[in-house]
């Protein structure tokens, strides 16, 4: 029957739209919600100092108990905590600038393990899933590990494709265009020049153009994830590329780096000293003249 047919066709029909959008409803629902720029750059404060960036996380005390697994790094107390201390700002441990140098320490790096891990593996590894002693679970809070996974899946990069370790210097570089993102959203704080905050003492002070200049892979982290415990904006969350970060460090690096008095006088400070003594010059000769003219006349 024509009828019966039509009516078995249209409940086929019905059953396939059904399904297909059950599936497409299921799908992403099934799915762990992605992980947002904030959520990645709140994992990488984490990751620079977790103490500063977890909420109710206390000091830790003491040195990190796998800190004694090694010998070369000689640094003590919350130093040795900081995953960017074991791990590198580049992520890559003992492959990449922690490789040598006093920050050595000889352990892996996390960008292999961020790429083949699943976020539930990182969280695992951050219990203590691989090494008991790798356990962080009881100071940091379960939505901060998450953060950290996510970082460590969706915010690592290649620093050793963009950063020339031997010259610190970034491989390529627009620093007309970084100079334009550091003065509309770096200066307000830092000031025009970078010296407007010294993150270090006033003998031997620390500037953006210090950390540019002397750590360019730390510089990048904290511009890609902002500082710890700071209102520093974070480059991932103002949707900032890695290129956008590099250009920033390109012209960071054209900042002030030393004390305003170690630098060399020049332009600014000699000028106004060379235009004293011209004045100078001319108002002594100027009075010398007239007081000869003067004594022309009452002669
Ligand atoms: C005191 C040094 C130290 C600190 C601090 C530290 N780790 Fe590790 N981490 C290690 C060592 C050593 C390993 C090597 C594997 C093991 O024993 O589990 C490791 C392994 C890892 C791995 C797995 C690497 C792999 O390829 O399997 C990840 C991911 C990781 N750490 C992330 C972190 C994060 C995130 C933090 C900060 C919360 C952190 N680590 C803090 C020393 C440290
Ligand atoms: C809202 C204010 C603010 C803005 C905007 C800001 N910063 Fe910062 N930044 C800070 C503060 C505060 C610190 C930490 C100072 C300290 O630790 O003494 C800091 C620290 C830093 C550090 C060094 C951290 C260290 O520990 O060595 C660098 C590098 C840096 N900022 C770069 C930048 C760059 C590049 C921009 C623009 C993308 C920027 N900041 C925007 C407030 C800001």
């Amino acid at each position: 029957m024509p009828k019966r047919k039509l009516i078995l066709a249209a409940t086929l029909a019905i059953a396939v739209l059904g399904i297909l959008a059950g599936l497409a409803l299921a799908d992403p629902a099934s799915q762990p919600s992605p992980a947002t720029p904030a959520d990645i750059a709140a994992g990488g404060k984490l990751y620079d100092k977790w103490w500063k960036a977890a909420p109710g996380a206390a000091e830790p005390k003491g040195d990190h108990p796998l800190w004694s697994t090694q010998t070369t790094n000689t640094r003590t107390g919350l130093d040795t905590w900081r995953c960017k201390e074991c791990h590198g700002w580049d992520y890559l441990g003992k492959d990449g600038a922690y490789g040598s140098g006093s920050h050595k320490t000889g352990f892996v790096g996390v960008s292999e393990a961020g790429n083949s891990k699943t976020a539930d593996q990182l969280v695992a590894i951050l219990k203590g899933s691989s090494n008991p002693k790798h356990d962080f679970s009881a100071q940091i809070d379960n939505a901060s590990l998450t953060k950290l996974a996510a970082f460590l899946k969706e915010g690592l990069y290649d620093t050793k494709a963009v950063v020339d370790y031997a010259t610190k210097k970034p491989k390529n570089a627009d620093g007309a265009a970084g100079q334009r993102l550091f003065s509309g959203s770096c200066a307000a704080c830092h000031g025009a020049d970078g010296t407007k905050l010294n993150f270090g003492t006033e003998q031997e002070p620390e500037y953006v153009g210090t950390v540019a200049a002397d750590n360019p892979q730390e510089f990048l982290h904290k511009v890609r994830n902002g500082q710890p415990g700071q209102a520093m904006p974070s480059g991932a969350e103002l949707g900032w590329t890695v290129q956008d970060e590099v250009n920033v460090l390109a012209f960071a690096q054209t900042l002030p780096a030393k004390a305003a008095t170690t630098l060399p006088k020049t332009g600014e400070t000699s000028q106004p000293l060379l235009f004293l003594a011209l004045v100078g010059l001319g108002l002594v000769t100027a009075g010398w003249a007239a007081r000869r003219a003067l004594a022309r006349w009452t002669r």
